[in-house]
């Protein structure tokens, strides 16, 4: 039997959305307290399971609820039903420049985010040179961070998570980001996470670098799992619904972050 490192159980997550928002204050004074709204399931009754070691990518097309799903590993959401239970310590590197105080320098956002990460603040001093060597962001690490580029913040980022040294590393597509040589120093962490038996679950659009990471793959199609299971058959099934036109329509993106 698979060791687990994240299950994920029957997880739904609705967002509430509002309509009519511009109305005039005449209508909106005759309409009363009543708002209009609709629950909109951007997950709906998800349940796979994340093998311990696995590389594992979760694929589906713009708005399939990839972010959503992440969030709420990372528990920035919270699911309205379901569960999900990791086992081990996560660490998240989700949208840009989420979890940085723009106002603060690199050097406070490194200690501010290894404590929310869990490290104390020796952990995070003995690490420090570590980090900052990764992002090399060396020469603006006493800079704000709001002066930084989404590049710079990408690799701080990206750099903090990893060495926060968790069981399991949560990545959103933020690595493209990234310039190439950024990207292959990733890879490489990849690898080594994986060959210390720890967990990555990671989002990307590039298909081909899914296939060349991952080794487990989940597919999502309007907040729906459609298949999880080994990367390969996984990445097939999503492309070839392009072609036979069962699966997602090309959504307009415009939910991208
Ligand atoms: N905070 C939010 N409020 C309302 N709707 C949201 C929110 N976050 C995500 N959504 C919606 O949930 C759906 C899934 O979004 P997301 O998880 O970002 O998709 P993906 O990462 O797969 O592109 C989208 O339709 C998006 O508009
Ligand atoms: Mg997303």
């Amino acid at each position: 039997m698979t060791e687990i490192a994240v299950q994920v159980d029957h997880v739904s997550k609705s967002f509430r959305l509002y309509h009519e928002r511009n109305q005039s204050l005449k209508s909106a004074i005759m309409r009363g307290r009543t708002s209009v709204h609709e629950d909109f399931w951007a997950l709906d009754d998800v349940t796979f399971d994340v093998p311990t070691g696995s590389t594992f990518g979760l694929i589906g097309s713009n708005g399939s609820g990839k972010s959503t799903l992440l969030k709420c590993l990372a528990k920035i959401y919270f699911p309205n039903k379901g569960e999900i239970t990791p086992f081990g310590r996560i660490a998240a590197m989700l949208e840009v420049g989420s979890g940085f105080h723009t106002e603060l320098s690199g050097r406070e956002n490194i200690f501010l985010n290894g404590s929310i990460l869990g490290m104390t603040k020796k952990e995070v001093t003995s690490k420090f040179d570590e980090i900052v060597e990764f992002s090399g962001v060396e020469q603006f690490i006493d800079q704000p961070v709001k002066n930084y580029s989404s590049g710079m913040y990408v690799r701080l980022g990206f750099a903090i998570a990893i060495n926060v040294d968790p069981d399991i590393l949560v990545v959103d597509e933020v690595l493209a980001v990234g310039d190439a040589e950024f990207q292959e120093k990733c890879l490489q962490k990849f690898r080594d996470f994986r060959t210390a038996g720890k967990t990555v679950i990671l989002v990307s659009h590039d298909m081909g670098s899914i296939s060349t990471m991952c080794d487990q793959a989940a597919w999502l199609r309007n907040g729906q799992l459609v298949v999880a299971g080994p990367a390969d058959s996984t990445i097939k099934a999503y492309t070839d619904s392009f072609s036979t036109g069962s699966g997602d329509p090309a959504t307009s993106g415009d939910t991208e972050g």
